[in-house]
């Protein structure tokens, strides 16, 4: 027995045995030893750096970084917002992540909470624009207009408390990327009676602002000398009454086709500008719509069925989604499915403006495509151009004076009551405060003259940053809702794996940008989003580069399914890929989950792969068996 041995205490599990406590054995230091019961056991002297200074993490496979709290910040809670609250909280619990949203704007909502002019309503039909995780049978109407659409979302996130996540009134208004903490520092700012500007730091920042969040004033000489009533569709004073005044309509896209539409009856006259040809389609999925795609009220009865029957229900939403997922067809040139839209919709202009020849003349395009711009369905919209009590001008406004609009064309001054500007947004995809990335870069200045991205979700040189419907985003057809639950969904699979796998940032690769953006360009070429259109998928120019997804929705859900790590630029916490494997157990060694769910993954049994069948891990149930067979005659 040596000396060492003859002063530490004996070793209990040689006792056991009959031994001697003191006995050395093997390659063990003499003593009693701790056992891996809770965790594996863990020696200080085994974090002993390597040659780069690589000291082995101690965790377990599946843990995240000890010491390494983690916090997401969401920038808005529009319908990006309202889905990653309804997935994140839970599909992150255990990995010790924290979430806060900040929302500008005093309710959540986003473009539903502040698009309130008359006619605001959606382009594709209520049952599409509906969450996969929230049905809603009650819709009153194929589409469903901005407040019944905005408290669809407001239900949903006093329902499932998203409140406790959401701050209101709170503008970010600069994220600075900073190294050395490895952290978003954000600023934040509350207007108002208790203005207040502090900063908050996040591991993860999402950008979830809106790509129809910033509305612009056109840029008419005199615009603001007006004295009457002057509003932007995307700022309109719900219930202001337009009853029998004289109203001028700035805009043809879609905003401005649903005003037009729908205040038609109720002013004394109309006057609207529509500067550059458009065309105006039937509905979306018309063969679910009303009589010649007009919209509909659902019956009582019908909403009832929908409500009892969810599987009906899903049945119908599918069908309808079914047919807006055939639209991309449309954008490709020369397609049979282009021709039936060219052709439906000239000869539906042509009739509805037969009796305004010069503005049918005007206004059906002769260079573009149906798909151009984003289809607008126009119920009512050419009837209302038709009209008597419409004056159509189709050129640029000369200015507005205080009293009225005077049109270039004539040089007479048109004098109206109410301007209503349907003159769109901002859609650079610039950023509307500083976001400034990796060496001191700022985004807006990065996408001066055109944004990129790595699938619409990230940019190089921006670590931990990820946005919604960003440059490159296949928000050409269809709705924007099952968009976003795979957008969040990725996210979500991304956090899992920073967390699991250790990581400290990642950012696309410039490469893989570069390579991104060459084959988008290179196959949007055969669209007809060239086409010489105005359109915002050209950032409100008719010949600039056309920023929107290669392809169908189809495709693009296809892309996010699983993120593909090796297109970013990974940093580690510990310095080494691998630190993620630690202490060298997974989780379930210890947490009690199963540790032999390989046998029936790979059992070709259906349902055990997907339900391990129950045995029992501690008793006796098989002694029986070794019993049997041993006593047994051979
Ligand atoms: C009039 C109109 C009609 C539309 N119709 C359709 C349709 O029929 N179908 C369709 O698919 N899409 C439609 N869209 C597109 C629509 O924007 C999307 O459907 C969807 O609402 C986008 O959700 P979002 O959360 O990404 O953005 P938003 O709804 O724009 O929400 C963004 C949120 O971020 C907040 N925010 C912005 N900046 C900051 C900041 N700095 N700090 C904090 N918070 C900030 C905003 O206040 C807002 O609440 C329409 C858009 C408009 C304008
Ligand atoms: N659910 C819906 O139906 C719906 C409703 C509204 C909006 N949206 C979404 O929001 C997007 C934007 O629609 P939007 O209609 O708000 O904007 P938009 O499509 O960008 O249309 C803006 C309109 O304003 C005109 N305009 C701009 N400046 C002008 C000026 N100085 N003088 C005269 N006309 C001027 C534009 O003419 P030019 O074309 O000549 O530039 C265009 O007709 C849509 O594409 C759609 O995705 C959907």
């Amino acid at each position: 027995m040596d000396s060492v041995g003859q002063t530490n205490p004996p070793n209990p599990v040689f006792e056991k045995y009959g031994l001697s406590g003191h006995l050395r054995l093997g390659s063990n230091t003499p003593g009693p030893h701790p056992s891996s019961t809770t965790r594996p056991v863990h020696h200080p002297e085994w974090d002993e750096p390597s040659d780069r200074g690589y000291i082995v993490p101690d965790n377990l496979i599946n843990e995240p970084p000890s010491n390494k709290p983690f916090r997401i910040i969401m920038m808005g809670a529009g319908a990006a917002g309202i889905d990653f609250l309804h997935y994140a909280p839970s599909a992150l619990a255990g990995l010790g992540v924290d979430i806060v949203c900040y929302e500008k704007n005093a309710d959540i909502g986003g473009t539903w909470y502040e698009n309130r002019y008359p006619g605001c309503a959606c382009d594709v039909p209520s049952v599409a624009y509906t969450f996969s995780w929230r049905a809603n049978p009650h819709w009153s109407s194929f589409y469903s207009g901005a407040k019944e659409i905005w408290e669809y979302l407001k239900q949903i996130a006093v329902d499932e408390g998203m409140m406790e996540y959401i701050q209101l009134r709170t503008r970010v208004v600069s994220a600075t990327w900073d190294e050395c903490k490895s952290k978003w520092v954000v600023k934040l700012r509350r207007d108002g009676p208790d203005v207040a500007e502090w900063e908050d730091e996040c591991d993860v920042f999402l950008n979830g602002s809106g790509f129809l969040n910033a509305w612009k004033w056109p840029d008419t000489p005199g615009l603001h000398s007006f004295q009457g009533d002057l509003f932007h569709t995307a700022a309109y004073p719900e219930g202001f009454s337009l009853k029998d005044k004289r109203v001028a309509v700035i805009g043809s896209g879609s905003s401005g086709v649903q005003v037009v539409a729908a205040i038609h009856d109720a002013v004394s006259h109309l006057y609207t500008w529509v500067r550059s040809p458009v065309w105006i389609t039937t509905a979306f999925a018309k063969r679910f719509a009303g009589k010649d795609g007009q919209n509909f009220d659902y019956t009582p009865k019908q909403k009832e069925d929908f409500d009892l029957d969810r599987e009906k229900y899903h049945r119908y939403k599918k069908s309808v989604e079914h047919d807006l997922n055939q639209q991309f067809k449309l954008a490709l040139r020369d397609t049979a499915e282009s021709d039936e839209a060219l052709a439906s919709s000239y000869k539906g202009m042509c009739t509805d403006l037969a009796s305004k020849p010069y503005v049918r003349d005007a206004i059906i395009p002769k260079t573009f495509n149906v798909a151009c711009r984003r289809p607008t369905p126009g119920n009512g919209y050419l009837e209302a151009l038709a009209s008597n009590k419409t004056t159509v001008f189709t050129e640029r406004i000369q200015s507005i004076t205080p009293t009225g609009v005077i049109d270039s064309a004539t040089g007479i001054e048109q004098p109206v009551d109410v301007i209503i500007c349907a003159t769109g947004f901002d859609t650079s995809f610039r950023p509307r405060f500083p976001i400034i990335g990796l060496n001191g870069v700022d985004l807006a200045e990065k996408w001066a003259t055109s944004p990129t991205s790595y699938l619409a979700i990230g940019v190089d040189g921006f670590p931990n940053y990820f946005t919604y419907s960003g440059p490159f985003a296949p928000v050409g057809h269809g709705s924007i809702l099952p968009i976003i639950s795979h957008l969040t969904n990725y996210f979500i699979q991304v956090v899992k794996r920073m967390r699991r796998e250790h990581i400290r940032r990642l950012s696309p690769k410039a490469s893989i940008v570069r390579d991104f953006v060459e084959h988008a360009q290179t196959y949007l070429r055969r669209t007809c989003w060239v086409d010489p259109c105005s359109s915002w998928f050209k950032q409100g120019s008719a010949d600039g580069p056309v920023i929107i997804w290669p392809g169908s929705r189809m495709a693009y859900f296809e892309a996010l399914r699983t993120p593909t790590l090796s297109d970013y630029e990974i940093e580690y916490w510990s310095g080494n890929r691998f630190g993620y494997l630690g202490s060298g157990f997974v989780d379930a060694e210890f947490s009690g989950d199963s540790i032999t769910w390989y046998l029936d993954r790979y059992s070709d049994n259906r349902a055990w792969a997907e339900k391990e069948p129950w045995f029992d891990t501690e008793g006796d149930e098989f002694a029986y068996v070794s019993e049997q067979a041993s006593g047994q005659k051979i």
